[in-house]
């Protein structure tokens, strides 16, 4: 038995490293505006250990954890009910503990996506022609929500072709979409996602000219790293509309608070409080 229980709802992000992460004053402001207080702590998973460390935070009464790098894969392992989007992922950012012992697991990065091209940036994707730079498992999870809005066309531009493979294998009868490598990309689009780590490291990809439409929309996942190399290739090709991931942060935690509380919070104060600025 626990030498303590948590009086209060009890959350945490786990990870390794976890101290960078944003999730507290996050999920404290989403508590606050909605009238509930709770803890939320961040949990520093080490190598090997995440099962044992979930099982103490568990037993203390926790209700759930969010999940971040490079732990996402063994959240979506222990938990016991999956979500079609963490079972396409093979991976968990959210889990929620109930009462009679059950993990459920959630991926809501590619629905936060999604909401925040389309809310936030009021850009609607139906009709339009998407493309995604990178097939890792960013990728993964925003295929689905991404064919919800019916684009005209999707592609997706990997260096891998292996990883094409394999991700059309995973989606067969679900998510239609167009595959290449660079050298081969071409063509206009609305709407161009850098979904690639490359920006992580200030890598530019080798994107051929004229790849954006009128009006496009340049969408760089990553969160607070100001102009990445993919923002500026944008803007040199003439893109007036560029985004970072801070839309995307904010909307798969009300995701998340809506899968702990049942009910959505408003996401515009904590993305003021997150926006890094572009330049
Ligand atoms: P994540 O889970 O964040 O998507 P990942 O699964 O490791 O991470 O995937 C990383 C993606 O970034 C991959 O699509 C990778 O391309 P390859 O599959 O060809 O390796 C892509 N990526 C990383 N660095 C890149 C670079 N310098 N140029 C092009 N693509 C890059």
């Amino acid at each position: 038995k626990a030498f303590f229980m948590f009086a209060i709802d009890t959350y945490a992000v786990l990870g390794n490293p976890v101290a960078h992460s944003k999730s507290p004053p996050i999920y404290l402001s989403f508590a606050q505006a909605a009238g509930y207080e709770i803890n939320y702590l961040k949990l520093f998973v080490p190598t090997g250990e995440f099962a044992s460390t979930v099982d103490k935070f568990r037993a203390l009464g926790a209700k759930g954890i969010n999940i971040t790098l490079p732990c996402k894969g063994d959240a979506y392992h222990y938990a016991t009910v999956r979500s079609e989007a963490a079972e396409i992922s093979q991976a968990s950012n959210c889990l929620k503990f109930t009462a009679d012992g059950v993990v459920h697991a959630e991926n809501f990065d590619g629905v936060g996506l999604i909401r925040d091209i389309v809310h936030n940036h009021h850009t609607p994707l139906t009709g339009k022609r998407v493309l995604i730079l990178g097939a890792g498992g960013a990728t993964r999870g925003l295929l689905m929500p991404l064919q919800a809005e019916q684009p005209a066309s999707i592609t997706v531009c990997n260096r891998d072709q292996s990883r094409l493979m394999a991700l059309h294998e995973l989606l067969k009868n679900k998510v239609a979409f167009d595959s290449c490598d660079y050298p081969h990309l071409k063509g206009e689009y609305d709407v161009v996602m850098n979904a690639t780590s490359a920006s992580l490291s200030q890598v530019a990809l080798p994107l051929p000219d004229k790849l954006f439409a009128k009006d496009a929309l340049a969408y760089e996942l990553v969160y607070g790293k100001g102009l990445t190399p993919f923002l500026k290739q944008a803007q040199a090709q003439g893109v007036k509309r560029v985004a970072d991931g801070v839309g995307m942060l904010a909307e798969q935690a009300a995701e998340a608070f809506h899968f702990w509380y049942g009910q959505r919070p408003p996401t515009q104060e904590v993305i003021r409080m997150l926006t890094v600025p572009l330049r």
